[in-house]
Protein backbone atom coordinates (compact mmCIF):
# COMPACT_ATOMS: atom_id res chain seq x y z
CA UNK A 1 0.00 0.00 0.00
CA UNK A 2 1.23 3.48 -0.84
CA UNK A 3 2.01 5.65 2.40
CA UNK A 4 -0.07 8.46 1.33
CA UNK A 5 -3.58 8.85 -0.02
CA UNK A 6 -4.19 11.97 -2.68
CA UNK A 7 -7.13 13.16 -3.75
CA UNK A 8 -7.04 14.33 -7.30
CA UNK A 9 -9.51 17.10 -8.08
CA UNK A 10 -8.75 18.67 -11.79
CA UNK A 11 -11.91 20.29 -11.78
CA UNK A 12 -12.77 22.66 -15.22
CA UNK A 13 -10.60 24.02 -18.09
CA UNK A 14 -6.97 24.11 -17.21
CA UNK A 15 -7.44 22.22 -14.24
CA UNK A 16 -6.67 19.64 -16.20
CA UNK A 17 -3.94 21.03 -18.38
CA UNK A 18 -1.58 22.23 -14.83
CA UNK A 19 -3.27 18.51 -13.23
CA UNK A 20 -1.29 16.91 -15.85
CA UNK A 21 2.31 18.91 -15.34
CA UNK A 22 1.27 17.82 -11.77
CA UNK A 23 1.93 14.44 -12.31
CA UNK A 24 4.80 14.57 -14.76
CA UNK A 25 6.32 15.99 -12.29
CA UNK A 26 5.14 13.45 -9.21
CA UNK A 27 6.14 10.82 -10.94
CA UNK A 28 9.83 11.78 -11.66
CA UNK A 29 10.38 12.75 -7.54
CA UNK A 30 8.66 9.29 -7.59
CA UNK A 31 6.04 10.04 -4.04
CA UNK A 32 5.02 7.10 -2.20
CA UNK A 33 1.60 8.09 -3.06
CA UNK A 34 -2.11 6.80 -5.06
CA UNK A 35 -3.94 9.55 -6.32
CA UNK A 36 -8.17 9.05 -6.50
CA UNK A 37 -9.86 11.30 -9.42
CA UNK A 38 -12.82 12.94 -7.85
CA UNK A 39 -15.86 14.66 -9.52
CA UNK A 40 -15.97 18.58 -8.94
CA UNK A 41 -16.53 21.41 -11.29
CA UNK A 42 -19.12 23.02 -13.61
CA UNK A 43 -19.90 20.00 -15.37
CA UNK A 44 -21.56 18.42 -12.46
CA UNK A 45 -23.10 21.48 -11.25
CA UNK A 46 -25.22 21.22 -14.72
CA UNK A 47 -25.81 17.86 -14.42
CA UNK A 48 -26.08 17.22 -11.06
CA UNK A 49 -27.04 20.56 -9.09
CA UNK A 50 -23.94 20.16 -6.94
CA UNK A 51 -20.40 21.11 -8.19
CA UNK A 52 -19.29 18.76 -5.38
CA UNK A 53 -21.06 15.87 -5.27
CA UNK A 54 -21.04 13.77 -1.57
CA UNK A 55 -19.15 11.36 -3.19
CA UNK A 56 -16.45 13.32 -3.65
CA UNK A 57 -17.01 14.84 0.00
CA UNK A 58 -16.96 11.38 1.24
CA UNK A 59 -13.79 10.40 -0.89
CA UNK A 60 -11.69 12.91 0.31
CA UNK A 61 -12.45 11.71 4.20
CA UNK A 62 -10.29 8.71 3.15
CA UNK A 63 -7.52 10.36 1.88
CA UNK A 64 -4.60 12.57 3.25
CA UNK A 65 -4.76 15.70 1.32
CA UNK A 66 -6.03 17.09 -1.46
CA UNK A 67 -4.62 18.49 -4.84
CA UNK A 68 -6.78 21.00 -6.99
CA UNK A 69 -6.59 22.44 -10.67
CA UNK A 70 -9.22 24.70 -10.79
CA UNK A 71 -13.11 25.42 -11.17
CA UNK A 72 -15.43 27.31 -13.16
CA UNK A 73 -18.54 29.30 -11.31
CA UNK A 74 -20.42 32.52 -12.42
CA UNK A 75 -23.20 34.01 -10.87
CA UNK A 76 -26.13 32.95 -9.27
CA UNK A 77 -28.83 33.65 -12.27
CA UNK A 78 -26.06 32.47 -14.86
CA UNK A 79 -25.32 29.41 -12.86
CA UNK A 80 -29.21 28.81 -12.98
CA UNK A 81 -29.48 29.00 -16.35
CA UNK A 82 -27.22 26.23 -17.37
CA UNK A 83 -28.74 23.81 -15.48
CA UNK A 84 -30.21 20.47 -16.45
CA UNK A 85 -33.84 21.27 -17.70
CA UNK A 86 -34.93 18.84 -15.49
CA UNK A 87 -33.10 20.35 -12.25
CA UNK A 88 -34.36 23.76 -13.22
CA UNK A 89 -36.78 26.04 -10.86
CA UNK A 90 -36.32 22.84 -8.09
CA UNK A 91 -33.97 25.34 -5.73
CA UNK A 92 -30.75 24.43 -6.57
CA UNK A 93 -28.34 26.99 -5.55
CA UNK A 94 -24.51 27.29 -7.03
CA UNK A 95 -21.62 26.97 -3.99
CA UNK A 96 -18.16 27.75 -5.29
CA UNK A 97 -16.86 24.26 -4.38
CA UNK A 98 -13.70 25.03 -3.19
CA UNK A 99 -15.56 27.72 -0.68
CA UNK A 100 -17.36 24.67 0.88
CA UNK A 101 -14.37 22.46 1.13
CA UNK A 102 -13.28 25.29 3.22
CA UNK A 103 -15.83 25.53 5.77
CA UNK A 104 -16.31 21.27 5.27
CA UNK A 105 -12.85 20.49 6.47
CA UNK A 106 -12.45 23.69 8.29
CA UNK A 107 -9.56 24.31 6.11
CA UNK A 108 -9.12 27.31 8.20
CA UNK A 109 -5.74 28.67 7.13
CA UNK A 110 -5.04 29.72 3.65
CA UNK A 111 -0.72 29.83 2.76
CA UNK A 112 0.07 31.68 0.01
CA UNK A 113 4.12 31.95 -0.16
CA UNK A 114 5.10 34.80 -2.96
CA UNK A 115 8.74 34.90 -4.19
CA UNK A 116 10.27 35.96 -6.54
CA UNK A 117 12.65 33.57 -8.23
CA UNK A 118 15.40 34.92 -10.14
CA UNK A 119 15.43 35.25 -13.78
CA UNK A 120 11.48 35.88 -13.98
CA UNK A 121 11.02 38.07 -16.48
CA UNK A 122 7.84 39.21 -15.23
CA UNK A 123 9.37 39.60 -11.29
CA UNK A 124 8.28 42.85 -10.01
CA UNK A 125 11.99 42.87 -8.56
CA UNK A 126 14.14 39.65 -8.18
CA UNK A 127 14.51 39.63 -4.39
CA UNK A 128 10.89 39.67 -3.22
CA UNK A 129 10.26 36.26 -0.73
CA UNK A 130 6.68 37.16 1.38
CA UNK A 131 4.34 34.44 3.23
CA UNK A 132 0.51 35.77 3.23
CA UNK A 133 -1.24 34.10 5.78
CA UNK A 134 -4.76 34.37 5.63
CA UNK A 135 -7.57 33.04 7.48
CA UNK A 136 -10.20 31.21 5.56
CA UNK A 137 -13.14 30.51 6.93
CA UNK A 138 -14.81 34.06 8.36
CA UNK A 139 -14.94 37.55 7.99
CA UNK A 140 -16.95 39.45 5.34
CA UNK A 141 -16.81 35.96 3.47
CA UNK A 142 -18.51 34.19 6.07
CA UNK A 143 -21.84 34.53 3.89
CA UNK A 144 -24.18 35.75 6.89
CA UNK A 145 -25.99 38.87 4.72
CA UNK A 146 -29.67 40.32 4.12
CA UNK A 147 -31.28 41.50 1.25
CA UNK A 148 -33.51 42.87 1.70
CA UNK A 149 -33.03 43.61 5.59
CA UNK A 150 -35.48 41.38 7.60
CA UNK A 151 -37.41 43.47 10.02
CA UNK A 152 -36.70 42.16 13.26
CA UNK A 153 -32.83 42.58 12.29
CA UNK A 154 -33.05 46.11 11.79
CA UNK A 155 -35.15 47.16 14.79
CA UNK A 156 -32.13 44.95 16.99
CA UNK A 157 -29.74 47.13 15.32
CA UNK A 158 -31.60 50.42 15.89
CA UNK A 159 -32.14 49.43 19.24
CA UNK A 160 -28.74 48.59 20.14
CA UNK A 161 -26.21 50.63 17.95
CA UNK A 162 -26.57 54.89 18.04
CA UNK A 163 -24.75 54.49 14.88
CA UNK A 164 -27.57 52.64 13.18
CA UNK A 165 -30.26 55.71 13.41
CA UNK A 166 -29.18 57.05 10.01
CA UNK A 167 -30.28 53.68 8.52
CA UNK A 168 -34.05 53.61 9.92
CA UNK A 169 -35.68 54.88 7.65
CA UNK A 170 -34.41 53.09 4.56
CA UNK A 171 -36.77 51.03 3.15
CA UNK A 172 -35.54 47.80 3.90
CA UNK A 173 -35.24 46.71 0.34
CA UNK A 174 -32.36 49.56 -0.40
CA UNK A 175 -30.32 48.40 2.39
CA UNK A 176 -28.32 45.74 2.29
CA UNK A 177 -26.00 44.11 5.07
CA UNK A 178 -22.97 41.72 5.22
CA UNK A 179 -21.67 41.05 8.26
CA UNK A 180 -17.78 40.89 9.16
CA UNK A 181 -17.29 38.11 11.67
CA UNK A 182 -14.02 37.84 13.69
CA UNK A 183 -13.51 35.29 16.32
CA UNK A 184 -11.56 35.16 18.86
CA UNK A 185 -10.11 31.56 18.21
CA UNK A 186 -9.63 32.11 14.46
CA UNK A 187 -7.85 35.01 14.80
CA UNK A 188 -5.58 33.41 17.49
CA UNK A 189 -4.88 30.73 15.34
CA UNK A 190 -3.99 32.29 12.17
CA UNK A 191 -1.61 34.16 14.01
CA UNK A 192 0.18 31.35 15.75
CA UNK A 193 0.33 29.73 11.95
CA UNK A 194 1.73 32.66 10.75
CA UNK A 195 4.45 32.92 13.84
CA UNK A 196 4.73 29.32 13.94
CA UNK A 197 5.87 29.43 10.20
CA UNK A 198 8.48 32.50 10.86
CA UNK A 199 9.59 30.39 13.14
CA UNK A 200 10.59 27.16 11.14
CA UNK A 201 11.64 29.00 7.86
CA UNK A 202 13.53 31.57 10.09
CA UNK A 203 11.87 34.80 8.97
CA UNK A 204 12.80 37.52 11.21
CA UNK A 205 9.46 39.64 11.16
CA UNK A 206 5.77 39.13 10.98
CA UNK A 207 3.48 42.03 10.28
CA UNK A 208 -0.61 42.11 11.34
CA UNK A 209 -2.20 43.46 8.46
CA UNK A 210 -5.53 45.02 9.41
CA UNK A 211 -7.18 48.44 10.05
CA UNK A 212 -7.85 49.05 13.32
CA UNK A 213 -8.67 52.58 13.39
CA UNK A 214 -11.36 52.38 11.42
CA UNK A 215 -12.89 48.83 11.87
CA UNK A 216 -12.75 49.21 15.61
CA UNK A 217 -14.07 45.91 17.22
CA UNK A 218 -12.99 43.57 14.44
CA UNK A 219 -9.86 44.60 13.36
CA UNK A 220 -9.32 45.61 16.51
CA UNK A 221 -9.85 42.12 18.52
CA UNK A 222 -7.55 40.40 15.48
CA UNK A 223 -5.18 43.04 16.28
CA UNK A 224 -5.13 42.74 20.06
CA UNK A 225 -4.74 38.41 19.85
CA UNK A 226 -1.80 39.08 17.75
CA UNK A 227 0.02 40.94 19.97
CA UNK A 228 -0.66 38.80 22.69
CA UNK A 229 0.80 35.43 20.62
CA UNK A 230 3.58 37.72 19.83
CA UNK A 231 5.15 37.52 22.99
CA UNK A 232 5.25 33.80 22.75
CA UNK A 233 7.75 34.58 19.80
CA UNK A 234 10.32 37.14 21.96
CA UNK A 235 13.05 36.47 18.21
CA UNK A 236 10.42 37.27 15.92
CA UNK A 237 9.39 40.81 15.05
CA UNK A 238 5.81 41.73 14.64
CA UNK A 239 4.81 45.15 12.91
CA UNK A 240 1.16 46.69 12.91
CA UNK A 241 0.24 47.98 9.29
CA UNK A 242 -3.39 49.29 8.13
CA UNK A 243 -4.21 47.31 4.91
CA UNK A 244 -4.73 50.80 2.84
CA UNK A 245 -1.05 52.07 3.67
CA UNK A 246 -0.06 48.37 3.18
CA UNK A 247 -0.82 47.63 -0.04
CA UNK A 248 1.49 51.03 -1.19
CA UNK A 249 4.60 50.10 1.35
CA UNK A 250 4.45 46.89 -0.42
CA UNK A 251 5.03 48.30 -3.67
CA UNK A 252 7.38 50.88 -2.69
CA UNK A 253 9.31 48.60 -0.21
CA UNK A 254 8.41 45.03 -0.63
CA UNK A 255 11.82 43.80 0.57
CA UNK A 256 11.17 45.31 4.60
CA UNK A 257 8.18 42.97 4.49
CA UNK A 258 8.85 38.82 5.38
CA UNK A 259 5.63 37.17 6.79
CA UNK A 260 1.94 38.58 6.39
CA UNK A 261 -0.90 38.05 8.45
CA UNK A 262 -4.31 39.11 8.14
CA UNK A 263 -7.98 37.99 8.05
CA UNK A 264 -10.29 36.62 5.06
CA UNK A 265 -10.83 39.93 3.18
CA UNK A 266 -8.12 42.21 3.15
CA UNK A 267 -5.63 38.69 2.85
CA UNK A 268 -7.35 37.82 -0.47
CA UNK A 269 -6.46 41.22 -1.87
CA UNK A 270 -3.17 41.38 -0.93
CA UNK A 271 -2.17 38.07 -1.66
CA UNK A 272 -3.31 38.89 -5.38
CA UNK A 273 -1.26 42.03 -4.59
CA UNK A 274 1.81 39.99 -3.53
CA UNK A 275 1.32 37.43 -6.22
CA UNK A 276 1.61 39.79 -8.92
CA UNK A 277 4.82 41.02 -7.88
CA UNK A 278 6.37 37.85 -8.63
CA UNK A 279 5.02 36.62 -12.14
CA UNK A 280 1.51 36.53 -11.17
CA UNK A 281 -1.05 33.73 -11.91
CA UNK A 282 1.23 31.58 -13.70
CA UNK A 283 3.11 31.44 -10.08
CA UNK A 284 0.74 31.95 -7.38
CA UNK A 285 0.16 28.98 -5.10
CA UNK A 286 -1.94 28.41 -2.18
CA UNK A 287 -2.60 25.75 0.68
CA UNK A 288 -5.85 25.27 2.81
CA UNK A 289 -4.72 23.52 5.40
CA UNK A 290 -7.04 22.70 8.94
CA UNK A 291 -6.03 20.43 11.95
CA UNK A 292 -6.00 17.22 9.73
CA UNK A 293 -6.64 18.28 6.35
CA UNK A 294 -5.58 20.51 3.72
CA UNK A 295 -6.03 21.17 0.12
CA UNK A 296 -3.40 22.60 -2.19
CA UNK A 297 -3.95 24.49 -5.55
CA UNK A 298 -2.96 27.15 -7.64
CA UNK A 299 -4.53 30.18 -7.06
CA UNK A 300 -5.70 31.32 -11.10
CA UNK A 301 -9.13 29.75 -12.25
CA UNK A 302 -10.28 27.80 -14.80
CA UNK A 303 -9.12 30.29 -18.11
CA UNK A 304 -11.77 28.82 -19.96
CA UNK A 305 -10.19 30.42 -23.45
CA UNK A 306 -7.02 28.07 -22.59
CA UNK A 307 -8.34 24.68 -22.23
CA UNK A 308 -7.18 21.77 -23.17
CA UNK A 309 -4.53 24.09 -25.22
CA UNK A 310 -1.44 23.00 -23.04
CA UNK A 311 -0.15 26.79 -23.34
CA UNK A 312 -0.58 28.07 -20.06
CA UNK A 313 2.17 27.94 -17.37
CA UNK A 314 2.03 24.80 -14.78
CA UNK A 315 4.77 26.73 -12.44
CA UNK A 316 1.91 28.21 -9.85
CA UNK A 317 0.74 24.21 -9.68
CA UNK A 318 3.97 22.93 -9.22
CA UNK A 319 4.70 25.27 -6.22
CA UNK A 320 1.19 23.87 -5.02
CA UNK A 321 2.85 20.45 -5.00
CA UNK A 322 5.99 21.63 -3.43
CA UNK A 323 3.34 23.08 -0.72
CA UNK A 324 2.39 19.75 -0.67
CA UNK A 325 5.34 17.91 -0.39
CA UNK A 326 6.12 20.13 2.41
CA UNK A 327 3.04 19.39 4.12
CA UNK A 328 3.76 15.84 4.05
CA UNK A 329 6.71 16.36 6.00
CA UNK A 330 8.40 15.03 2.48
CA UNK A 331 11.06 18.36 3.08
CA UNK A 332 13.97 16.83 0.74
CA UNK A 333 11.29 16.01 -2.41
CA UNK A 334 9.84 19.67 -1.60
CA UNK A 335 13.59 21.31 -1.67
CA UNK A 336 14.44 19.44 -4.83
CA UNK A 337 11.12 20.39 -6.45
CA UNK A 338 12.28 24.44 -5.78
CA UNK A 339 15.31 24.27 -6.88
CA UNK A 340 14.30 22.22 -10.06
CA UNK A 341 11.83 24.94 -10.92
CA UNK A 342 14.07 27.76 -9.84
CA UNK A 343 16.23 26.25 -12.58
CA UNK A 344 14.03 25.98 -15.23
CA UNK A 345 12.81 29.43 -14.68
CA UNK A 346 16.53 31.09 -14.44
CA UNK A 347 17.62 29.40 -17.72
CA UNK A 348 14.98 30.38 -19.42
CA UNK A 349 14.84 27.75 -22.08
CA UNK A 350 11.76 26.44 -21.60
CA UNK A 351 8.87 29.09 -21.10
CA UNK A 352 5.17 28.98 -21.68
CA UNK A 353 3.55 32.73 -23.54
CA UNK A 354 3.37 34.42 -20.30
CA UNK A 355 6.19 34.32 -19.78
CA UNK A 356 7.54 35.33 -22.99
CA UNK A 357 7.88 31.92 -24.55
CA UNK A 358 6.19 29.45 -26.61
CA UNK A 359 6.72 25.87 -24.90
CA UNK A 360 3.67 24.00 -23.75
CA UNK A 361 2.15 23.26 -19.99
CA UNK A 362 3.51 19.73 -20.56
CA UNK A 363 7.16 20.86 -22.00
CA UNK A 364 7.59 22.85 -19.06
CA UNK A 365 6.92 20.40 -16.25
CA UNK A 366 9.12 17.98 -18.28
CA UNK A 367 12.11 20.24 -17.87
CA UNK A 368 11.29 20.95 -14.28
CA UNK A 369 11.74 16.81 -14.20
CA UNK A 370 14.43 16.46 -15.92
CA UNK A 371 16.18 18.60 -13.58
CA UNK A 372 15.28 16.65 -10.84
P1 LIG B 1 -8.49 32.91 -14.57
O1 LIG B 1 -7.50 32.85 -13.47
O2 LIG B 1 -9.12 31.65 -14.97
O3 LIG B 1 -7.78 33.49 -15.86
C1 LIG B 1 -7.59 34.87 -16.16
C2 LIG B 1 -6.48 35.00 -17.18
O4 LIG B 1 -5.23 34.87 -16.53
C3 LIG B 1 -6.48 33.92 -18.24
O5 LIG B 1 -7.30 34.21 -19.31
C4 LIG B 1 -5.04 33.89 -18.63
O6 LIG B 1 -4.78 34.94 -19.53
C5 LIG B 1 -4.33 34.17 -17.33
N1 LIG B 1 -3.92 32.94 -16.64
C6 LIG B 1 -4.58 32.26 -15.66
N2 LIG B 1 -3.87 31.20 -15.27
C7 LIG B 1 -2.74 31.21 -15.98
C8 LIG B 1 -1.60 30.36 -16.03
N3 LIG B 1 -1.47 29.28 -15.24
N4 LIG B 1 -0.61 30.67 -16.91
C9 LIG B 1 -0.71 31.73 -17.71
N5 LIG B 1 -1.75 32.57 -17.71
C10 LIG B 1 -2.75 32.32 -16.86
O7 LIG B 1 -9.58 33.98 -14.13
P2 LIG B 1 -10.98 34.38 -14.83
O8 LIG B 1 -10.83 34.41 -16.30
O9 LIG B 1 -11.41 35.58 -14.13
O10 LIG B 1 -11.97 33.23 -14.42
C11 LIG B 1 -12.25 32.07 -15.21
C12 LIG B 1 -13.09 31.12 -14.39
O11 LIG B 1 -12.31 30.63 -13.28
C13 LIG B 1 -14.32 31.77 -13.77
O12 LIG B 1 -15.40 30.88 -13.88
C14 LIG B 1 -13.93 32.01 -12.33
O13 LIG B 1 -15.05 32.03 -11.49
C15 LIG B 1 -13.04 30.84 -12.06
N6 LIG B 1 -12.05 31.03 -10.98
C16 LIG B 1 -11.73 29.92 -10.24
C17 LIG B 1 -10.75 29.97 -9.27
C18 LIG B 1 -10.37 28.70 -8.58
O14 LIG B 1 -10.65 27.62 -9.08
N7 LIG B 1 -9.72 28.75 -7.42
C19 LIG B 1 -10.06 31.22 -8.95
C20 LIG B 1 -10.40 32.31 -9.84
C21 LIG B 1 -11.37 32.21 -10.80
MG1 LIG C 1 -8.70 36.01 -4.67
Amino acid sequence: MAKYKIAWLSGDGIGKDVMDAAKIVLDKIKLDAEYFPGDVGWEFWRKEGNALPDRTIQLLKNTDCSLFGAITSKPKEEAEAELDPSLKGKGYVYFSPIVRLRQEFNLRTNLRPCKAYPGNPLNYRDDIDLVVFRENTEDLYAGVEFHPLPKEVMDVLVKNHPKMKRFEKSQLDDIAVSLRIITRKASQNIVKDAFEYAKKYKRKSVTVVEKPNVIRETSGLFIREARKIAGDYPEIKLYEANIDAMCMWLLKNPLDYDVLVTSNMFGDIISDLCAQLVGGLGFASSGNIGDDYAVFEPTHGSAPKYAGLYKVNPMAMLLAVKLMLDWLGETFKAVSLESAIAEVIKEGKVRTYDMGGSSSTLDVAGEVAKKL
